[in-house]
């Protein structure tokens, strides 16, 4: 990755003169099987692109209620572009088609007009749970039927496709607009992508630029991440099979509460049930060199990533067990 970037050809992309960043683009729209890419320095802004490529000021979204961009984007929907977000919750971040048609809007003159759905898949904050590839169908469905735009928040689409063995054209083909991140599992330093049609991209390239986020010569980082795309996909599974050992032995400890089943891609979600706080629980773990992330009063994150060999998830466990066997 450090050669690609070392030798990456650059040009300034806010006159679309980067053919690194051009070569990113393209491959990024091939591989989920649409027309037109547009590379951006974070998942956020790509989310945040999205809302405003598919919606007025006072539009409402349909989205799941622990969704990334209800939480975690500065309330950016309703900052940036005016929108009202109507949350559903699902089964694990898993929403279905009737829960979506349900909370579709009328068309009196005191309701707000729906515009959008957005699915995130994995799912952040419900643990990296995967959507069937027949419940997205099902949805995409009621929203075309009801003249709705449908977006994927796809931080971690890559792992979903790993996960389910659905290749992610197949899931894309159910969105307008999907967000890509190279930054996360796939190992680039910076980096998404939003990928869709050419019109939806040519009015993304506008919003990018009022958010701030055109760039120079940034072939220098799209370089990273068009090698990660290239060459890191195909690892994630070893991820998937380091977070389903970590589960395992997290499950055993005293002071956890943990279903290893419920672990599908790269993510462990579990609940510290000793009376300790989760950010208690985590200094502690700092401590002793094991590093997690609060997700809740009692609840933990941890992730596993491609930098991380067998033999440290067993060594993490060793670490972490005087502090969460209780
Ligand atoms: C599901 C999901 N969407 C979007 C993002 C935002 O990505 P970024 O941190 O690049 O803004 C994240 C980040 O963790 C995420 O988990």
């Amino acid at each position: 990755m450090m050669d690609a970037i070392m030798h990456a050809e650059v040009g300034d992309d806010v006159f679309g003169e980067d053919p690194t960043v051009q070569k990113l683009e393209k491959e990024v729209a091939s591989l989920l099987g649409k027309e037109a890419a547009v590379y951006v320095p974070s998942g956020t802004m790509s989310n945040q692109m999205a809302l405003r490529v598919h919606s007025q000021p006072g539009d409402e979204v349909i989205l799941e209620g622990d969704a990334h961009i209800r939480h975690y984007e500065g309330a950016a929907a309703a900052g940036l572009s005016g929108l009202q977000l109507y949350p559903v919750y699902g089964d694990r971040g898993i929403l279905n088609a009737s829960q979506v048609a349900a909370a579709v809007r009328g068309q009196h003159d005191w309701d707000p007009q729906t515009s959008l759905v957005c699915l995130e898949n994995t799912h952040n904050r419900a643990g990296g749970t995967v959507y069937p590839l027949e419940t997205v169908r099902a949805i995409s469905d009621v929203a075309r039927e009801n003249g709705l735009a449908m977006h994927l928040d796809g931080a971690r689409l890559w792992n979903a496709s790993v996960a389910s063995g659905t290749s992610e054209a197949d899931f894309a083909a159910c969105f307008d607009t999907i967000s890509v991140c190279f930054s996360k599992g796939l190992g680039a330093p910076i980096g998404s992508a939003l990928v869709g049609s050419e019109e939806h991209m040519a009015k993304a390239r506008r919003a990018r630029k009022a958010f701030g986020g055109g760039m120079r010569q940034v072939g220098l980082i799209a370089a990273a991440a068009l090698h990660a795309l290239r060459h890191h996909r195909s690892d994630l599974a070893k991820d998937h099979d380091h977070a389903q050992t970590l589960a395992d032995g997290l499950a055993g400890f005293g002071s956890v509460s943990l279903d290893p089943a419920q672990v599908e891609t790269n993510i462990v979600m579990f609940d510290v049930t000793d009376g300790r706080t989760a950010l208690e629980v985590l200094s502690e773990l700092e401590a002793v060199g094991v590093r997690m992330v609060p997700f809740g009063p009692t609840r933990i994150r941890a992730t596993t990533h491609r930098d991380l060999a067998s033999e440290d998830i067993s060594q993490a466990l060793i670490q972490a067990e005087p502090v969460l066997n209780r």
